[in-house]
């Protein structure tokens, strides 16, 4: 799969950091096929979460994602983007990503991580199709 999904979220909307992190992706070389500023809908968050329902953190999870306008990306530049945008973020929770990183240099708290990507493959598919149809 040579595209991928980012949610830049509200947490970095809010902050101002939407730029930033558009142009580290930019900057890696990474291309970008599609960028809409959405507020995404409980219904839209729970297809896009469906493997965390029944998780501790699910429902806040959702109030989060939910609270403002994201800004909903697809990207491309290289096989396995995914991958690569993985490593851009860091790790889920902050405080454990590395500096560098968008999570490590920016966030403090998981649920607030301020980024999202595709975790697969397939997930890139899935998840460009519940965001982008058109393009699926
Ligand atoms: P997950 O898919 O495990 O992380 P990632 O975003 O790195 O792929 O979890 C999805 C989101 O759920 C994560 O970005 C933040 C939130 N979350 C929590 O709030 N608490 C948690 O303990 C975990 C694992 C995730
Ligand atoms: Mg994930």
């Amino acid at each position: 799969m040579d595209r991928t999904l980012v949610i830049i979220k509200p947490d970095a909307v809010e902050r101002g950091l939407a730029g930033e992190i558009v142009a580290r992706l930019e900057r890696k070389g990474l291309r970008l096929e599609a960028a809409q500023v959405r507020t995404i809908d409980a219904s839209t968050a729970a297809l896009h979460y469906a493997e965390h329902v029944g998780r501790p953190y699910y429902e806040p999870l959702v109030e989060f994602i939910t609270r403002g306008p994201s800004l909903i990306l697809v990207v491309s530049g290289v096989p396995e983007v995914w991958g690569v945008v993985r490593s851009l973020m860091g790790v889920t929770n902050p405080l454990e990503a590395a500096p560098g990183t968008i999570r490590g240099d920016f966030g403090l708290i998981t649920r607030e991580n301020l980024v999202h990507g595709s975790d697969s493959a397939a997930s890139a598919q899935r998840e460009i199709g519940i965001f982008f149809p058109e393009l699926a």
